[in-house]
């Protein structure tokens, strides 16, 4: 069996089809092609405006400057989730502040959040984590009553639907990355959903020099560079074609993973609520010292990754420490399994066979 990396995109002729129409267009900044990836993206999840980036960290600095948050505000994120969700934050100028997240899907628990609110309280990102969603309707009944932007970090959740609305669709602006570990790649990219037109105008303006459209040097707002190219915009075309054949198995290596470890009692296999339909990004498991079964199926020629390490744990957030106890217990326990689109059955029964093994064997030492 060869190595099965914990995951890899699903990349073939199409990307190519589509890479030779835009190379020999000679067109391959920011054109046409983009604005074909981004009606895909507006159908897909119904949103009216998205605006493409370089990348999702980016994605996010875009909104929290539209959303005027700078110097001495607070911005409220997840203590689990990737680092760029409160870089972005220190990157404006603002201070993030770590909340505890809920015990299984390690997303922003919306009590907690709210024992955090006071008067410097200006944002809050919400982080769908690994193919789950946030609770959006609690978390939209606080914010309206204290009238705080919120900025969905919906990087990993294209394709995760709460209550029949797509994730990134629920708040002032949402945020999608297209990294080449997504469900969807461009290698890099990154895109804004946001509702009102106001909101599209000022992140265009932001992302593309201060200005309303290319080509012209009268610049009404001083802005940054985090354009796209047409080249990501041909990768990113290629891959929602694919769309529906990669959720569909995302979702059946899900059950069968399922169904092959229901019987183990140490490990968990982490599913969503029945109002989330999830994407599956990363098939993940919960048990007592991931470390050592990540060891033992490496060794194997299994990739897995552990979870996220806690924000407030962070060697470069010192400062800014709070105790956040459920983050760091699912750091603890969480692993993630091979989760790729193009995951064989025959593979995802080998490594639920391995984490077998890796049981029985400790039993017999
Ligand atoms: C939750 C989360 N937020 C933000 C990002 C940043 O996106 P990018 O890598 O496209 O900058 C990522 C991942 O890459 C992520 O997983």
């Amino acid at each position: 069996m060869k190595y099965i990396p914990q995951i890899e995109p699903w990349i073939d002729g199409a990307e190519l089809k589509q890479l030779e129409e835009v190379i020999s267009s000679t067109f391959i900044t920011e054109n046409k092609k983009t604005e074909e990836f981004l009606n895909q993206i507006c159908q897909l999840t119904g949103s009216p405006h998205a605006i493409a980036t370089s990348n999702g960290t980016l994605a996010l600095v875009a909104s929290l400057l539209s959303a005027g948050i700078g110097d001495g505000d607070e911005v409220i994120v997840p203590d689990l989730t990737f680092i760029a969700t409160s870089n972005a934050v220190i990157l404006v100028g603002a201070k993030p502040v770590f909340c505890d997240v809920l015990p299984t899907s390690g997303c922003l628990d919306v009590d907690a959040c709210a024992e955090l609110i006071n008067e410097k309280t200006k944002a809050i990102i919400p982080v769908h984590l690994y193919g789950q969603s946030v609770e959006m309707e609690q978390l939209e009944a606080l914010v309206t009553k204290h009238g705080i932007v919120v900025i969905e970090d919906a990087a990993e959740s294209m394709g995760v639907f709460y209550k029949g609305k797509h994730t990134g669709t629920f708040g002032d602006y949402g945020i999608f990355s297209f990294f080449g570990n997504k469900l969807i790649t461009c290698g890099e990219g990154g895109v804004v959903l946001t509702k009102t037109t106001e909101n599209y105008k000022e992140l265009y303006r932001i992302k593309n020099h201060g200005r309303d459209r290319k080509g012209i040097f009268i610049h009404e707002n001083v802005g940054y560079n985090f354009c796209f190219t047409d080249l990501q915009a041909a990768i990113g075309v290629a891959q929602l074609q694919k769309y529906e054949t990669m959720i569909t198995a995302k979702k059946s290596h899900f059950k069968l993973y399922s169904q092959l470890l229901a019987d183990i009692d140490e490990v968990e296999v982490v599913d969503v609520p029945d109002y989330v339909d999830s994407n599956y990004w990363f098939v993940n498991i919960l048990l007592e010292s991931p470390a050592d079964l990540n060891d033992y199926l490496e060794s194997k020629g299994i990739g897995t990754r552990r979870y996220f390490y806690p924000l407030h744990l962070q060697p470069c957030y010192q400062p800014l420490q709070r105790d956040c106890p459920n983050s760091l217990a699912l750091y603890e326990k969480g692993l993630s399994l091979p989760s790729s689109v193009l995951l064989k059955e025959d593979e995802i029964k080998y490594v639920c066979s391995q984490i077998r093994s890796f049981y029985t064997s400790k039993l017999k030492r």
